[in-house]
């Protein structure tokens, strides 16, 4: 690794096959429990599998954003060291199942997640809740914000992209707490996507409007997937903005002791990824960015989508895996 002026190069060109093989390995692990109801196992399948993985990476790796504190995760815990210690010095994002229940239950848009960069470059997000608002590339900076009200926003865009507010499309988790927000929208006339489960792809759908029909994504989720996301729209282009919310002092603490100070940031995505970034997430189920695995006799299908923030570029890779027997 070399430094120049302070930015760390890594040779994310070389990186980024193996990266996109750990995604690869967590979704074909879980493929057999999908659709069976059981999320724990699911997840630790993907788990165990992205772990492997990692860990025939040349990185010495650390584990930013992952299954939680070492004391509730017993692999790819923050902090965990992973790869196999040769080589550049990396952050780590992932989430080898985002999207458990929609695993469990076959429902669109599970994925599996992860995201590198530099040492030091990637926001140390505790797992709290994020204030979320997301819009895709070629608008103008802060043509949204965090401060406007949820209509605001609706309207800022609408002009932006010279349409009626009936034509943007706000994608949102549907969860009690965002009633009040939902009715905010319906008020101007906009359509609202409601998800489930699954605020990474969630946000990625932004970046790829035209194929998605999804315009702007807000509201609550977790702050370890808002990072993610960051990460995906560095290599896409669009704006991402996210608050921490906390609930108690145990979270102040987490928060706290991932190096935290200031509780009122909003941070931008730049802000969350700092430098260039590769980002690879494999579909498990079907979704609008990425196809679910297929199986066939003696085979299992993934696509990826493996993407650099230093070139802009974007792949989705398919991947024809032969089982073994
Ligand atoms: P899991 O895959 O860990 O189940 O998370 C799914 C998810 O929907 C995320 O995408 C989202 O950020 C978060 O859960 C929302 O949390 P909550 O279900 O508490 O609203």
């Amino acid at each position: 690794m070399a430094a120049h002026s302070n930015k760390v190069i890594f040779h994310d060109r070389m990186l980024s096959l193996g990266l996109a093989r750990v995604s690869e390995a967590a979704a074909m692990a879980s493929a057999k429990l999908v659709g069976r109801g059981d999320e724990k196992a699911a997840d630790q399948a993907a788990v165990n599998a992205m772990r492997d993985q990692l860990n025939l990476l040349d990185i010495k790796g650390t584990v930013v954003i992952g299954e939680g504190e070492r004391d509730e995760a017993p692999m790819l815990y923050i902090g965990e060291e992973v790869g196999t210690g040769n080589g550049p010095e990396m952050d780590i994002a992932l989430d080898p199942l985002e999207g458990t229940t929609l695993t469990a239950k076959d429902m669109p848009n599970a994925l599996t997640v992860i995201a590198m960069a530099p040492r030091g470059t990637l926001l140390h997000a505790p797992d709290v809740y994020m204030e979320k608002l997301a819009i895709g590339p070629n608008y103008p900076k802060d043509l949204v914000s965090l401060e406007m009200s949820p209509a605001d926003r609706v309207k800022a865009l609408a002009k932006a992209r010279g349409c009626a507010q009936a034509d943007i499309t706000v994608c949102v988790l549907e969860r009690p707490r965002h009633e009040d927000m939902i009715a905010e929208l319906r008020s101007t006339g906009a359509a609202i996507r409601l998800i489930t489960d699954g605020d990474v792809a969630g946000v990625i759908h932004c970046a790829e409007a035209e194929i998605t029909g999804i315009d702007m994504y807000m509201g609550s989720g977790g702050a370890p997937e808002g990072v993610l996301a960051a990460a995906a729209l560095k290599c896409m282009g669009g704006q991402i903005w996210g608050k921490l919310l906390f609930r108690n002092d145990d979270e102040r603490g987490r928060a706290h002791k991932a190096g935290i100070t200031d509780f009122d940031k909003v941070y931008s995505r730049d802000d969350m990824v700092t430098q260039d970034v590769i980002f690879a997430a494999t579909g498990v189920t079907d979704g609008s960015i990425l196809a679910g695995m297929k199986r066939e006799p003696g085979f299992l299908e993934t696509e990826t989508l493996l993407m650099r923030s230093k070139t802009g570029s974007v792949r989705r890779m398919r991947y024809r895996n032969p089982l073994k027997s």
